[in-house]
């Protein structure tokens, strides 16, 4: 049972302030995701809560134990790098089994060890291979084999699918779920990817600029992003932010007014977030519809975007059918779902729930 616990947590390099009085409590067995842009922060609270790096201010507890003091081996935890770091000189069965070499498990044990993860992780075939005779990808894994034999309180995951490609991605993904569901091992994970993020995790926290921004589940910071950064970095095609007024109960946008009702705390300038899912594309004139004309068309495959120009600088994109008809310069209108609306402040940024 280790929950870990970081509370008031900062850290600056020189005068360059990376995390900023961070709260965060992952609870005991679930797999939680850190989630959010280059730079904002996720391998140093990884590191951080690893003992790798030291914190400028506030602290770390796993379960009611505190950490922050413990040198990186007192911790229990098993790490991958996100620079997988790998022993030159051993061959990839040595450095999958080192960690368990060190701890004097017996040779037999290791090497079932080594080879169950090596089987999961299909390489098998590259067990007496060097580092440097592997691609990136193989490197990678090897890499969190030399975590997964491992049975650690905690395990920390920087970026280790990154290197994959997208079929050796997806597979992967299914594995460590697996692996996580069978060990109940509390994990933090960390990643760009919001797929990775979205099909793996119990809890996502969403990180920008050394702040957290949300902490829910995956359905929670889709389905109700609390402010317009998650809104923005959750979902593709990312969601549609428009700006619109809110004038004595009726909503306009781009000089249309819209019949929807908004929460009584609605202000008069406001910014309403609709995903490109829950725009349809309809006749100009059609019941609470914005008129527009087709900016853009993509085909996705079974889907196509239609990107429409509400204003000048306006455009809203609509995900619809591939079999939808539409040609650039097209009049249309767009009829976002009612049910489906999100409305930030733009003076704050955060969401205004019904
Ligand atoms: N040792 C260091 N010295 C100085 N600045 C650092 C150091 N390590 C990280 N930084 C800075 O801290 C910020 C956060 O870096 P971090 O590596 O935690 O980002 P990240 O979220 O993991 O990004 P990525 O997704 O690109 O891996 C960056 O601005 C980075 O330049
Ligand atoms: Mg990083």
């Amino acid at each position: 049972m280790t929950d870990v616990v970081v509370q008031g947590l900062s850290k600056s390099f020189g005068s360059n302030q990376v995390l900023k009085a961070m709260d965060l409590r992952v609870p005991s067995r679930q797999f939680v995701t850190l989630l959010g842009p280059s730079g904002c922060g996720k391998t140093t609270l990884l590191r951080m809560i690893a003992g790798l790096e030291k914190a400028t201010a506030g602290e770390i507890r796993f379960g009611d134990r505190r950490v922050d003091t413990l040198p990186p081996g007192e911790r229990n935890i098993a790490m991958v790098f996100q620079s997988y770091a790998l022993y030159p000189t051993m061959d990839v069965a040595r450095n999958i089994g080192y960690g368990l070499e060190v701890r004097g498990t017996p040779k037999a044990e290791k090497q079932e060890k080594v080879g169950a993860v090596a089987k999961v992780l299909e390489i098998l075939h590259l067990l007496t291979r060097k580092p440097k005779q592997l691609s990136g990808g193989q490197r990678q894994r090897v890499a969190l084999g030399r975590a997964m034999v491992r049975r650690p309180d905690i395990f920390l995951m920087d970026e280790p699918l990154s290197n994959l490609d997208a079929k050796l991605r997806a597979t992967m993904r299914g594995e460590l779920r697996r692996f996580h569901l069978d060990l109940g091992t509390t994990t933090i994970y960390v990643t760009h990817d919001q797929l990775e993020a979205m099909t793996m995790s119990d809890l996502v926290v969403v990180m920008n600029e050394g702040v957290v921004q949300q902490i829910g589940t995956p359905e929670e910071v889709y389905g109700k992003p609390a402010n317009l950064f998650v809104a923005g970095f959750i979902g593709t095609p990312p969601m549609n932010l428009i700006p619109a007024q809110f004038r004595d109960g009726v909503l306009t946008v781009a000089g249309t007014p819209l019949p929807i009702a908004l929460p009584p705390g609605a202000p008069a300038d406001l910014v309403l977030g609709v995903r490109p899912q829950d725009v349809t594309i309809v006749e100009p004139g059609s019941p609470g519809s914005i008129p527009g004309k087709v900016w853009i068309v993509e085909l996705i495959g079974s889907e196509r975007l239609i990107e429409v120009e509400l204003a000048p600088k306006l455009r809203v994109t609509a995900e619809v059918r591939a079999t939808h008809r539409a040609a650039i310069d097209d009049a249309v209108a767009i009829r976002p779902d009612p049910a489906h609306l999100h409305v930030f402040d733009p003076a704050t940024g955060q969401a205004i729930n019904a």
